[in-house]
């Protein structure tokens, strides 16, 4: 395995009954990586994410993630919140932020569960938690900063607009100090304009911290402007890998999106 490599996936297999969502699926990411993973509804993608994060356990092969400490750690068997103190965070496809809260709870509460006083912890003010307490304050003001949510701290984040609801899920997966962030179509239910915004901040997340970014994305000039490699999934398989520019070009995947939108992959969509 080469040194620089943040995760890598060894001939994974994943099955439920007789549904078989990843194939003998072997994939690799390197530190610093803006890499993307595409392909038609169903083609396995939220299961790859959720074989990474530890929330689904393969039947076969191997994924290896490489923390900050540089030790490898096998993924496969570990509990979901194993993976993410070891470095790996995830946003979800359906948003799964409190909208009761405001903005500003919601970025504390995983700063503070990743501390380790769990959302009961972030609540109930006890004089342990307070020291803890003051310095999650100033990373969440920190952190909002950063997402451009400020000025929204107070906002319920229910009435936030889905771009600053995507911000701010990206807010709470940074709140645990990642090494990789997953994303999980970050840019679903967004405008033109918010979905720019998106990727320049997604951008500025690897740019500015060093985070590694894996990202799941349907809006196919969003993922081609945005990753630097990207992967193909088809029926649970890797059917193409490569540049922006080599994976438009190859014939397996203008046939494999064919059947859902040919304009897909020339970014009209
Ligand atoms: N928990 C599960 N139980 C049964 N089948 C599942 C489960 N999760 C995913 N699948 C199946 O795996 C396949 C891939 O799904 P998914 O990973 O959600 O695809 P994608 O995110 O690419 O749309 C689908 O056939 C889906 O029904
Ligand atoms: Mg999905």
């Amino acid at each position: 395995m080469s040194d620089d490599r943040i995760f890598d996936v060894q001939n994974v297999t994943l099955r439920f009954g007789g549904v078989v969502s990843l194939n003998d699926v072997s994939l690799h990411q390197d530190r610093g990586e803006i890499l993307a993973v595409i392909g038609p509804n169903g083609a396995g993608k939220t299961s790859l994410f959720n074989s990474l994060t530890g929330v689904y356990q393969p039947q076969e092969g191997v994924i290896t993630f490489v923390g900050r400490d540089g030790k490898p750690i096998s993924i496969i068997g570990k509990k979901p919140h194993k993976v993410s103190g070891a470095g790996v965070a995830r946003t979800f496809q359906a948003s799964r932020m409190f909208s009761a809260l405001t903005t500003f709870e919601n970025v504390k509460i995983g700063a503070e569960s990743h501390r380790g006083f769990g959302a009961v912890g972030a609540m109930v003010k006890g004089p342990v938690t307070r020291r803890g307490e003051r310095a999650s304050d100033a990373k969440t003001v920190e952190l909002l900063d950063f997402v451009g949510l400020r000025a929204k701290a107070n906002t319920l984040s229910a009435s936030l607009s889905y771009g600053d609801r995507r911000r701010l899920e990206i807010a709470r997966g940074l709140a645990t100090n990642p090494q990789v962030l997953l994303l999980d179509e970050p840019a679903a239910g967004t405008n033109p304009s918010e979905k720019l915004g998106l990727a320049n901040l997604i951008r500025k997340v690897r740019d500015d911290m060093g985070v590694s970014i894996l990202l799941i994305e349907h809006d196919m000039k969003l993922v081609m402007s945005l990753a630097e490699r990207l992967y193909v999934l088809n029926f649970g398989s890797v059917i193409a890998q490569g540049t922006p520019a080599e994976v438009r070009s190859n014939p397996d995947v203008i046939e494999a999106y064919l059947g859902s939108s040919a304009e897909e992959m020339e970014g009209q969509t």
